[in-house]
């Protein structure tokens, strides 16, 4: 028996790095391992708990289809899917939220988050945001989730539902834990808090020109604070030598110390190893962007096997309590 994986972005915009390397590298990883079956979903529905615009989301919940075949997403190997075309997530959340209290939701540091940044539009779909990804995982029982550290609060959420299904209702759910990749938490450009697509200037994209991560590299804060502490802007900065040039930190962190270290001969080879590992995806996605018809066709075989799947969970589900 296969160990399940399942994972998710939602669909606000182009990936960013902190995306693909928090996610992304892990989802390849399982992927690329005979031992795990994987799927992986582009959370759209996920999308419409803060504030959103049609057009943008139409469009985006398939550029996100196409960012995750050109970063290596093989729908040989992986079953790749839109969430909102799977209705089962949405109708297992619903028998969730039965066991689930308001406090508990309420208390969430992402909730928290997300009222602090939209105050006007603390709706119910933001509330129940963790319900539908506990279902997400949960409706094919996977136990490993590849995502940042940034989820874990999520994780938790789903181990406490699928243990109480358990309990209350005789299910078998598997209690799932995150699949963690070196790269689980990406600090911002900014030095302060971590790259996020809310956040200008924070972060770059994957599909980011050479001259574009040049300028975003740079512009990575690294004046030296007065008692000799590592701002939190160079810290970053070292945070991605380990994860691009990690050969070579050893030898700048030397250079710091002794404080004869040229900022901008780091950020130019950091800017490098970055691009030399985005070019080829950048390839991959313009290929992909002129063949319309191989996307489509993923996106409808994907649903119809994730589907196949997850409705075998609910109708079990619902035989057990007392629905059908
Ligand atoms: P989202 O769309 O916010 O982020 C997608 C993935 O990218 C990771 N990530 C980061 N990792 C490291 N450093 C960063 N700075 C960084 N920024 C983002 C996130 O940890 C995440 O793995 N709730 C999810 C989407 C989702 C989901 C699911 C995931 C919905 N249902 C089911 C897994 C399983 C989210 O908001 O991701």
């Amino acid at each position: 028996m296969k160990k399940r994986v399942l994972s998710g972005i939602r669909a606000t915009g182009r990936l960013h790095l902190g995306n693909y390397l928090g996610a992304v590298k892990g989802m390849l990883e399982l992927q690329n391992n005979s031992e795990y079956e994987t799927l992986y979903m582009v959370a759209d529905v996920h999308t419409i708990t803060t504030p959103f615009k049609v057009e943008e989301l139409r469009k985006n919940r398939r550029e996100v289809i196409i960012d995750y075949l050109a970063a290596g997403l093989d729908p040989k190997k992986s079953v790749i899917f839109q969430q909102a075309e799977v209705n089962e997530h949405m109708e297992l959340a619903f028998y969730f939220s039965s066991i689930t209290t308001i406090a508990r939701m309420q208390h969430l540091p992402t909730f928290k988050e997300k009222v602090r940044q939209y105050p006007k539009n603390t709706t119910m779909a933001l509330l129940n945001y963790p319900i539908l990804m506990a279902a997400d995982i949960l409706v094919y029982k996977a136990g490993f989730v590849p995502v940042g550290i940034d989820q874990e609060p999520h994780l938790e959420v789903t181990r406490e539902i699928a243990r109480k299904m358990n309990q209350l209702y005789g299910t078998d759910f598997p209690e799932p834990v995150r699949f963690a990749t070196k790269g689980e938490y990406i600090p911002s450009l900014k030095g302060e808090g971590k790259m996020s697509k809310s956040v200008e200037g924070s972060y770059i994209n994957l599909t980011d020109s050479l001259d574009e991560i040049r300028k975003k590299v740079r512009s990575i804060p690294t004046a030296t604070e007065s008692g000799g502490e590592m701002s939190l802007g160079i810290k970053a900065l070292f945070t991605f030598a380990e994860l691009y040039i990690s050969s070579e930190v050893e030898k700048y962190k030397n250079e710091y110390e002794k404080g004869t270290l040229q900022f901008i001969t780091l950020k130019d080879a950091l800017t490098e190893a970055i691009y030399k590992e985005l070019e080829p995806l950048q390839k991959k996605r313009k290929q992909l962007e002129s063949d319309k018809v191989y996307v489509d066709k993923v996106i409808k075989e994907g649903a119809g096997k994730a589907r196949a799947i997850a409705s075998q969970t609910v109708r079990e589900v619902r035989q057990k309590m007392g629905l059908g």
